[in-house]
C-alpha cells in the first residue's frame, strides 16, 4: 500500500528534513502553536476594520492584505481573505517564529527566495480556495496551521488533498486548532466552501489559517496611474 499520509511528533526541523526526504505528500504534527495564540492571530486580523488597505502595504503589522470575491484577474476561484504578516509581528509570537524558520530550512533555495507567512480567512457563507497545484520548489512542503474549531467557528468545510484523483483522508488525524499540516507543494489541494447556508459575512467566525510558503516573486504595490491614493 502506497503511504499517503503520516503523523510525526514535533522533534527539531533537521530530523523532520529527513522524513520529508520520503516525499510522503502528508504530515501532521499535532498541536505545533499553543490554542492562545491561535486566538490572538485571529483577534489580530479579525480586530480592526482593514478594508480600506486592501492590496496596499499596511504597515506595522502586515505587509500586505487582501479580500478576495471571485476575482476575475486570477485562474483560482475563491473567497478569502488574506493578511500577510510582517517580521515584526511574526518575531512577537515564538511558535509563530519556529513555523517561520521551519519553512525556510524545508524551502529549497536561491539567491531570490523570500519566504512569507499569511493568516488566511474563509468566511462563512462560502468562503473557499477551489482546486489548484503550486510549483513544488522552492516551498517544497506547504505549511497549514489551524487557527480556529470546526464545530465551534464554524460547521461545514475543510482542506482536501488529491493524489492521482484519489482523496487523502486526514479525518483519523482529528486535525484541530494550533495542528500542522506539511503538504507536498505540488499536489492538488483546496478548501471547501464554509457553511455555505449562511450569509457571506467577513466577521471573527468561519476558518482561520497560518500558512506558509516561499516565493521567488517580488510582489509589488499595485500601480494604478488614473486614481491616486491620499493618505490621510
Ligand atoms: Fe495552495
Amino acid at each position: 500500500m502506497i503511504v499517503t499520509s503520516k503523523l510525526l511528533k514535533e522533534k527539531s526541523v533537521f530530523e523532520v528534513s529527513k522524513d520529508l526526504s520520503k516525499n510522503i505528500p502528508i504530515y501532521v504534527i499535532k498541536n505545533f502553536i499553543k490554542k492562545d495564540i491561535c486566538k490572538k492571530l485571529v483577534k489580530l486580523c479579525s480586530n480592526k476594520n482593514l478594508h480600506k488597505y486592501n492590496r496596499l502595504k499596511v504597515g506595522k503589522k502586515f505587509d500586505f492584505f487582501s479580500i478576495d470575491v471571485l476575482p476575475s484577474n486570477v485562474e483560482t476561484n475563491r473567497i478569502y481573505r488574506r493578511f500577510q504578516i510582517n517580521k515584526k509581528t511574526i518575531n512577537k509570537y515564538t511558535d509563530v517564529k519556529k513555523l517561520f524558520f521551519w519553512q525556510n530550512k524545508i524551502a529549497k533555495k536561491n539567491s531570490k527566495t523570500s519566504i512569507k507567512m499569511d493568516i488566511v480567512h474563509y468566511p462563512k457563507g462560502g468562503g473557499f480556495f477551489d482546486w489548484h497545484i503550486h510549483d513544488r520548489y522552492p516551498t517544497n512542503y506547504g505549511m497549514i496551521v489551524n487557527l480556529s474549531a470546526k464545530g465551534k467557528d464554524y460547521k461545514k468545510g475543510s482542506n482536501h488533498f488529491k493524489i492521482e484523483n484519489k482523496e487523502i483522508n486526514l479525518k483519523k488525524y482529528k486535525i484541530g486548532i494550533g495542528d500542522l499540516i506539511l503538504f507536498r507543494y505540488d499536489i492538488n489541494h483546496s478548501i471547501s466552501e464554509i457553511d455555505p447556508e449562511k450569509n457571506l459575512t467577513f466577521d471573527s467566525g468561519g476558518r482561520w489559517t497560518l500558512i506558509t510558503y516561499a516565493t521567488n516573486r517580488v510582489l509589488k504595490k499595485q500601480k494604478d496611474n488614473t486614481v491616486k491614493w491620499v493618505k490621510s
